[in-house]
């Protein structure tokens, strides 16, 4: 079997493993302690991400999603009783209507979370495939880049677009990328609604975890 395939297989195996919701919160001193690898989900409102989280782990609802931007207000902690991971989904950034302090809450919970969590390995960072890296998402790209955590950039909705609009996106996407120092190897193709790419995002989560010396 190929090192990819492998890895696949081993993603599959992850997340057959029951994820549950563990709790949410609005303050860092609720997060638990840093005792497991976690990743985090961030982007705009209504990218996608609660979706992602879903289709990751195969369980559908787990994370609410929904079609009014600003849903996901807390940190939400999701994780399995049997597997040394720990998943956040993050509230979402740049909802124009969102009222000023819900903005300066987000800055506040999310800023400080992403600069300083020291369990935290890796961030998705998910950018909607039909827009392409839009300015508030470059000016949180940078701050990762600062903060040097390493994250990795999702597109998504890719069943929105064309295979045109797709290239057109991924490789101007990878270009921006490759300026940056943090960045990770784009992930695309991914669907949550069809289940495209997420093979490859449970496998990047697996080498992830066995480069911390943990295995899936
Ligand atoms: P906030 O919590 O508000 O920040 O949003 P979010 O990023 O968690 O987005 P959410 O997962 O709630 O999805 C927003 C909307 O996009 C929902 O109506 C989803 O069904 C839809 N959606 C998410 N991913 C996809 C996808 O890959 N394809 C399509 N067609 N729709 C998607
Ligand atoms: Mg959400």
């Amino acid at each position: 079997m190929s090192d990819d395939a492998a890895l696949i297989e081993a993603g599959e195996r992850l997340f057959r493993r029951p994820f549950a919701f563990r709790r949410g919160l609005a303050d860092l001193a609720d997060l638990p302690p840093s005792d497991r690898l976690e990743i985090a989900f961030a982007g705009r409102s209504n990218v996608g991400k609660s979706s992602l989280i879903n289709a990751l782990t195969g369980v559908r609802g787990l994370a609410r999603t929904s079609n009014t931007p600003g849903r996901t207000q807390e940190l939400n902690i999701f994780e399995s009783e049997t597997a040394p991971l720990r998943i956040i989904d993050m509230p979402g950034y740049g909802y124009a209507k969102a009222p000023k302090p819900m903005v300066d809450r987000w800055n506040a919970l999310v800023r400080t979370y992403l600069q300083g969590r020291q369990a935290l390995a890796r961030v998705f960072v998910l950018i909607d495939a039909r827009h392409g890296i839009k300015a508030n998402d470059a000016e949180i790209l940078t701050m990762l880049d600062k903060a040097a955590v390493s994250y990795q950039v999702v597109l998504t909705k890719r069943d929105k677009i064309g295979p045109k609009a797709a290239e057109t996106v991924e490789t101007e996407t990878l270009k921006a990328l490759s300026r940056r120092p943090a960045a990770f190897p784009l992930l695309v193709s991914t669907s949550s609604e069809k289940g495209d790419g997420i093979g490859q995002l449970r496998a990047a989560i697996v080498q992830l975890m066995s480069e911390r010396g943990l295995s899936a």
